[in-house]
């Protein structure tokens, strides 16, 4: 069986219902034939999710996800949209992206919460892990994402744990326009699948698929996708942008 790779398009909090729908339009008619192969996901903020469901009613050229849901079905969570209310509406979420565990402090155990809810409701989580500059530099950065990792896939069943992806983001590279050398990403990528194969056996870590992010772009997208074990892009800025996303996802195609 040929593998999928995924590009998956996080537009983070940029777009309006309205302009959702635009961007949607502008990327239907932009992007070619997808191939079987590969699986094009696009993670609007969630206010737009319907929006854009409509809008790929008639298409099969693009998955929905979600950049991030509560573990909890429902209750007194102010301002929280659960994994159970969007799933009729999205295939992928999110866990984990650098800037909920960064920027609103999201912990490993929330995180590996978050990440059975997913599996929990028939979705497929992508986990984002990655080390900051400093972990990078002090030379943490394989033990802080194999802690990463293991918490996070803590709460799965083995037989969960055949539909997970994982999205290797170095902190620094996201949104910074600095990515990651490939040779880097390349190492990282081995050390995952060292760490998933101890943490749960070597077959199924094989099968998991690694996708980079961190200021992917058209021009280097193809120097990711290239390498061995990289089965994917998690794309953010250059995602918004119809005719760059566009373009990764051509070399994706190639
Ligand atoms: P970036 O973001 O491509 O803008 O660096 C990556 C991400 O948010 O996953």
């Amino acid at each position: 069986m040929t593998k999928k790779t995924y590009i998956v398009g996080n537009w983070k909090m940029y777009c309006s219902p309205s302009e959702a729908s635009l961007l949607v339009n502008r990327l239907k008619k932009e992007v070619g034939r997808v191939p079987a192969d590969v699986e094009v996901v696009l993670c609007p903020p969630a206010v737009d999710l319907t929006t854009v469901r409509q809008e790929l009613s008639e298409h099969d050229k693009f998955s929905l996800g979600v950049q991030n849901a509560y573990p909890m079905d429902e209750g007194a969570f102010t301002g929280e949209v659960s994994v159970a209310m969007v799933a009729d509406l999205v295939h992928f979420v999110l866990c984990g992206h650098s800037e909920r565990r960064h920027t609103f402090h999201e912990r490993d155990g929330l995180i590996a919460q978050k990440v059975a809810a997913t599996r929990r409701h028939g979705l497929t989580p992508i986990l984002c892990v990655g080390e900051t500059r400093h972990e990078r530099e002090s030379g943490h950065a394989k033990q802080v994402v194999a802690d990463q990792l293991e918490t996070g896939l803590s709460l799965l069943t083995p037989e969960e744990m055949g539909d997970v992806i994982i999205a290797y983001e170095p902190v620094w590279a996201i949104g910074s326009g600095e990515s990651a050398k490939p040779g880097d990403a390349r190492e990282m990528f081995e050390y995952i699948r060292k760490s998933l194969g101890a943490l749960h056996g070597s077959a199924l870590a094989n099968a998991v698929p690694l996708l980079y992010g961190g200021s992917v772009n058209a021009s280097n997208a193809a120097s990711y996708l290239k390498l061995q074990d990289c089965q994917g892009l998690l794309v953010g800025g250059a995602s918004t942008n119809y005719k760059s996303f566009a373009s990764i996802i051509e070399k994706a195609a190639a």
